[in-house]
């Protein structure tokens, strides 16, 4: 780790002064339900935006709130000296759905409870909690003399793969001109082993459909001449995936992703990944694999197909034998460099159809695998950062989550992006009593100052 002019004792200090106001901040953002997926949080979107503006401006920087099509993106600029190296810092505060009482819901999830050190909260970990750590740690940073000017990208639509962020970008990337992007959305591979992936799966989800009647009819008086919905969409989704060992059956698939090369598999397995740890932390009950170098390929560099909902027919108490008139299913890949969302829609699409013509593929737009660097000046002064900020040096891995901004920030911003992700598998991303704590909000902020005051040895 390269020597710093931060004391320790000093900026230790400081961190623990503002342990009130990031309180105070994450409650509020945890407390204004920012689902993006749920129409009627629209307006607590808005509001989400208008608190993080409120924030930005109370911290002594400049904020807007940019309108898209869909909701806002937050603009922030906390300026440093002219000449001050730049960094741009992107986090996202929109959550996925929750409820109290449901999906194992014990407290309620758009209310903030402080417990010890731990922060609970819909979004407290994903990705308020490492939003707010930034700010803190820009603040920070500047009040300890550091010169750096930083720029605050708030996304409001992450959890519904950043839909319209690139005509955000493609028009206000001018004023996000910087040295280098930080992305603080990531995880560790468990508390005490910190790591910065450099890769990130992408993802292209469709609907599949099948109409063969107009309503429900009676099998004893139609069964055998009838077709059946379900029983035709089984066939078919059992033509593109074995549902066993995961290989997908796709023709022309195979072709369009590169697996991980042999150095950097062994890099997954000597990052110490526990494959017992992973299976109690999910609460799976046995895999697909058992080797620590067959699992972490499978979860982080190697493309899938999931089925995630089959609907149709009667879902009632007892077996109603008529034959329905229509069954979905829902399904989606995790993809891997370079595959493109729309090619392997389109490739789904071709399958489908030979495999049965009457089968509908109704797609969305996807998210692009993103592949970054693990050597080089910037992955070295990540790593020194987070060992600064956690007293661990972190390991370099891929990881198999998704997030649409990096690879447009790539494609507009053009400058070298490093995810420096402080969360915890345990924190329970997009699961029930989902949570954040001091401890990794604490480090992360040391972590940021430290990243800030080395930007200008990286860029000279
Ligand atoms: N923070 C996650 C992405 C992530 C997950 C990174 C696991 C590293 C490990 C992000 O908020 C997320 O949930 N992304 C979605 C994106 C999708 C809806 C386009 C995902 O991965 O499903
Ligand atoms: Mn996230
Ligand atoms: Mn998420």
């Amino acid at each position: 780790m390269q020597p710093t002019q931060l004391d320790r004792q000093v900026l230790d200090r400081a961190v623990q002064a503002r342990r009130g106001e990031y309180v105070t901040l994450l409650r509020e953002l945890v407390e204004s339900p920012s689902v993006s997926m749920q129409a009627e949080h629209r307006g607590d979107c808005r509001r989400t935006a208008a608190i993080a503006v409120r924030w930005i401006e109370r911290c002594g920087g400049k904020a807007r709130s940019v309108e898209t099509a869909g909701n806002p993106v937050v603009v922030g600029f906390l300026e440093g000296p002219p000449g001050a190296p730049t960094v741009t810092i992107y986090n996202h505060l929109d959550v996925q759905p929750a409820a109290a009482g449901k999906d194992g819901w014990t407290r309620q999830p758009f209310a903030f409870a402080e417990e010890g050190d731990r922060f609970y909260g819909r979004g407290a970990t994903d990705d308020k909690g490492p939003a707010a750590t930034a700010l803190m740690g820009a603040v920070l940073a500047r009040e300890l003399g550091i010169p750096i000017s930083v720029r605050l990208l708030w996304e409001m639509e992450e959890e519904i793969g950043s839909t319209h962020f690139e005509p955000f970008l493609a028009a206000e990337h001018g004023d996000l001109k910087s040295d280098c992007v930080v992305v603080s959305d990531t995880l560790w591979l468990a508390q005490g082993k910190p790591a910065i992936p450099y890769g990130l799966r992408g993802v292209a989800t469709a609907l599949l459909r099948l109409e063969t009647g107009t309503k429900d009819a009676h099998s004893g008086v139609t069964g055998g001449a009838a077709r059946n919905p379900i029983a035709e969409l089984c066939q078919v989704i059992a033509g593109c995936l074995d549902g066993r060992t995961g290989e997908i059956k796709i023709e022309g698939f195979e072709k369009t992703w590169q697996p991980a090369a042999p150095d950097e598999v062994d890099d997954f397995v000597a990052s110490g990944f526990d494959v017992q740890g992973f299976m109690r932390a999910q609460g799976f009950k046995s895999l697909r694999a058992s080797d620590p170098r067959e699992v972490t390929q499978r979860i982080w560099a190697r493309p899938t197909m999931e089925i995630h909902g089959l609907a149709g027919g009667y879902q009632g108490e007892g077996v109603k034998t008529s034959i329905p008139p229509l069954a979905e299913a829902k399904v989606s890949f995790r993809l891997v460099a370079p595959q493109d969302p729309q090619e392997i829609l389109d490739l789904l699409r071709a399958h489908v159809r030979r495999l049965n013509p009457d089968v509908q593929v109704i797609d969305s737009h996807g998210v692009r695998a993103f592949l970054g660097e693990r050597r080089g000046p910037l992955a070295v002064a990540s790593a020194d950062a987070m060992e600064f900020g956690f007293g661990v040096r972190p390991s370099f891995i891929r990881e198999g989550g998704s997030i649409g901004a990096v690879i447009l920030m790539e494609k507009y911003l053009k400058a070298p992006i490093t995810l420096l992700g402080i969360s915890l598998p345990e924190h329970g991303y997009h699961g029930p009593d989902e949570f954040f704590d001091w401890g990794q909000a604490a480090g992360g902020m040391a972590m940021f100052a430290y990243f800030f005051e080395r930007l200008g040895a990286l860029r000279a």
